[in-house]
């Protein structure tokens, strides 16, 4: 039986009649930029997930751009984040003109590591003259930007005492993790993209909520911050043709706006069943006694009852000689796919930033190991017994 990594089709169908009742309005308005169909998105989101304010983005990248933009990063500045991200974490640092600074991720939960990222504050940065690190570089370190990384939030309460103590901004990259709850240690449940200073979604189309293409949304705390967002993403423009500030066109569009509001009110039960997935692998796993060989995702918060301890937007094993898995795997008509085969500061666009391979072991090491099995929604239970099955020959 032949596995798909991901099939939309079948979320579609869930959502198609109310989706193309709302194209439809849209095309008859003929209204496609901004608008009430992106507000009424982004007030969603701040519902959803408690933050502050959101403003739709054209995607997560776009969304990233802007935040940094509003915050005034730049040349002459630093951000802290892990190699062990999609591109665009970095690639957006950079393109403000900030050097990227990486900190190597756990190897549990392949999110950044509160310890190493002490070790980078206080060993590898200097105290600049108002106090805040600065790298050796020399470039002043403006943000830590913790990756949620595959729908589990970061240890985010180590990470704000030091936030705390180096008078540093969080910047949470939740492109991953809309829904996802994070159990605070003071007693409070808070929601990917409403615990730092600022976040932003993506809404690319296999995410957790994924629209009919490009999307994404940033966040903040803030409402001045929120404000310079906003005018970052239509081209720094005030009152009309009056440009403040130079920004881009980083809108979001009315029509994939429509798409989100019609799947959003179903993504805490997508959630759930990518949940009910993953426990029925560890099950299947477990009875095939496969657990000496299948390195299983961790729930660090799963006793925290908190509902949305973990949103599984990639259910991502480590298994020996994984590129040999992945191609027996692939033959067998079982998606599969690996994220991510070379960590950020491996990577050749990044060279002049001048690290080199064994700097950041466990990012290294998670990107020959990892690899990312079927867990969208609808998979059947059947389906899960086949890539467990088959997973379990070739691993015999
Ligand atoms: C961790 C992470 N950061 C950033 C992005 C960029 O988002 P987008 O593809 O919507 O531009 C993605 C999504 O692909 C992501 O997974």
């Amino acid at each position: 039986m032949a596995v798909p990594l991901l099939d939309l089709r079948l979320q579609y169908a869930q959502v198609k009649d109310d989706v193309q009742r709302r194209m439809s309005a849209l095309c008859d308005s003929q209204q496609f930029i901004l608008g009430a169909p992106v507000e009424e998105l982004e007030s969603a989101v701040r519902d959803y997930t408690g933050c502050g304010h959101a403003i739709g983005a054209s995607s997560g990248t776009d969304a990233l751009l802007a935040l940094f933009m509003a915050m005034g990063i730049g040349r002459g500045d630093a951000v802290i984040t892990t190699p062990y991200t999609f591109f665009a974490t970095a690639g957006c640092i950079h393109r403000t003109g900030a050097e990227p600074v990486f900190v190597d991720i756990d190897a549990a939960t392949y999110n950044l590591d509160p310890a190493k990222l002490e070790d980078c504050l206080r060993k590898k940065c200097h105290s600049g003259p108002d106090g805040r690190p600065v790298t050796a570089a020399g470039n002043r370190v403006r943000a830590i930007m913790p990756v949620h990384l595959f729908g589990c939030v970061c240890d985010m309460d180590r990470i704000g005492v030091l936030a705390r103590e180096f008078d540093l901004p969080v910047v949470e990259d939740a492109a991953q993790a809309i829904g996802a709850d994070y159990p605070s240690k003071a007693g409070r449940t808070m929601r990917a993209g409403a615990i730092g200073e600022a976040s932003y979604f993506s809404f690319f189309p296999s995410k957790n909520l994924g629209a009919f293409g490009d999307a994404g949304m940033a966040t903040c705390r803030d409402a001045v911050l929120a404000a310079q967002i906003k005018l970052m993403r239509n081209h720094g423009m005030g009152a009309q043709y009056h440009h403040e500030k130079v920004g881009g066109n980083f809108r979001l569009d009315a029509l994939q706006a429509v798409v989100l509001s019609a799947k959003l009110p179903h993504l805490d039960a997508w959630h759930a069943a990518r949940r009910r997935n993953a426990a029925l692998y560890r099950e299947e796993f477990e009875k095939l006694g496969l657990l000496d060989r299948v390195t299983l995702p961790v729930e660090p918060y799963a006793m925290a009852g908190v509902p949305n301890h973990h949103i599984y937007h990639q259910y991502v094993v480590r298994v020996p000689d994984r590129d040999r898995v992945r191609e027996k795997l692939t033959a067998a008509g079982i998606g599969c796919a690996v994220y991510y085969p070379v960590p950020l500061h491996l990577q050749e666009c990044f060279a002049s930033l001048g690290y080199r391979e064994g700097d950041f072991p466990e990012s290294e090491k998670a990107a020959r190991e990892s690899l990312a099995l079927p867990i969208y929604p609808e998979l059947t239970n059947e389906q899960i017994r086949e890539v467990t099955a088959v997973l379990g020959l070739i691993l015999a």
